[in-house]
């Protein structure tokens, strides 16, 4: 069995690092759960075990989430690229318009699915600054009755989130991916938020959407069942055989994050590791540049260059060494990249400043 000793630190953007104490309870429960003899992967999805555990992840979800019984939550595969289908297929009527702000590829790519429904308002074209930040409220450019207004929190590739959330007349949905409960955020006032697991939540396999029942009540297509949320809504996520190693997964992420003080928490936390990194950034006299403008810094995805991409190779085989994985920007922008989602260690990004300091001396 491999113990903490034999593990170094994963800046990965996703999948990507999961809490230790989640870690060693899945493989007590991998063995057997709730002592049934049976394990968590090899329960039926409709007995009292899987029933007590979708239960827990519902209760916990809504908990830090604020939700009151307008919401409901559901666990859905397809991971959110479905999500980017699922929604205009659901919500965007042919001759209606939703409203989408660009700011960057995952943003592009949901815009690209939302084409395939109905009209869409590229509402904010972060293309023109290289997607180095968010759009004020003065920068969107949104439309009368909008179907819907959808954006993404935190953008993993670019390293940039919204500081607050957009406001807008249109139902709000958001794509939290890369930073599901990893600060508090106005997730009762939404239509829908949607998050793949695999990067502050579980592992890959599952999505989490909360969705406001009046937005079910607005679905405009009929479908298959397996894209329709009323479907899923009416058989409490369990239409098919879920994921149900995910959703138990996510199940004990809530009840870690709880822990940490929930998302007020959580976001201490967060805060003083990105800053951390940021710090060693601005401190290097111009050595490490920031693709994010200040005022739209991830504290989740932290993106940066060094003067020269054949350093920035340096920089990544060097850290490797040295106990640092998945630092490599994504093959998109290139540069640094380190992911550290909620349940990365404070002390993975002290090494990686002190490891940027010395990096600098060397190269600099
Ligand atoms: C913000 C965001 N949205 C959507 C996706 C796509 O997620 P999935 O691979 O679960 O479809 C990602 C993946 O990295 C992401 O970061």
């Amino acid at each position: 069995m491999p113990t903490t000793t034999t593990r170094i630190f994963n800046f990965s953007a996703g999948p990507a690092v999961m809490p230790e104490p989640v870690l060693e309870r899945i493989r007590e429960d991998v063995w057997d759960i709730d002592g049934s003899g049976i394990g968590v992967l090899e329960h039926s999805h409709r007995g009292p075990v899987i029933d007590r555990v979708f239960d827990e992840a519902i209760e916990r979800c809504r908990r830090l989430a604020g939700l009151g019984d307008d919401h409901e939550v559901l666990f859905l595969q397809g991971g959110a690229s479905m999500q980017f289908g699922m929604i205009p297929m659901n919500f965007l009527p042919e001759d209606a318009t939703a409203d989408y702000p660009d700011t960057g590829t995952w943003t592009t790519k949901a815009i690209k699915e939302a084409r395939k429904f109905g009209n869409v308002n590229v509402a904010f074209d972060g293309s023109a600054c290289g997607y180095d930040h968010c759009p004020s409220a003065d920068e969107l450019k949104t439309t009368a009755d909008a179907a819907y207004f959808h954006y993404c929190s935190n953008n993993t590739i670019y390293g940039t989130r919204y500081a607050t959330p957009p406001v807008s007349d249109a139902p709000l949905v958001c794509d939290a991916s890369s930073e599901m409960f990893g600060r508090p955020w106005n997730h009762a006032d939404h239509a829908l938020v949607y998050a793949g697991a695999q990067k502050n939540l579980g592992p890959s396999g599952v999505a989490l959407v909360i969705i406001r029942k009046d937005m079910l009540e607005r679905s405009c297509r009929e479908t298959i069942d397996l894209l329709d949320y009323r479907k899923h809504a009416a058989q409490g996520s369990r239409l098919n055989t879920p994921p149900v190693f995910g959703v138990y997964c996510m199940g004990l992420v809530f009840e870690w994050i709880l822990e940490m003080g929930g998302l007020e928490g959580i976001a201490t936390h967060n805060a003083a590791k990105a800053k951390t990194i940021y710090d060693a950034i601005d401190g290097s006299g111009g050595f490490y540049r920031g693709h994010a403008a200040a005022e739209s810094r991830s504290e989740m995805n932290v993106t940066f260059r060094l003067p020269e991409e054949s350093l920035e190779k340096t920089f990544v085989t060097d850290a490797k060494a040295a106990g640092m994985d998945g630092l490599k920007g994504h093959r998109s922008v290139g540069g640094i990249r380190a992911s550290i989602y909620n349940a990365f260690p404070p002390a993975g990004c002290d090494a990686l400043a002190s490891f940027m300091s010395d990096f600098a001396a060397k190269h600099g």
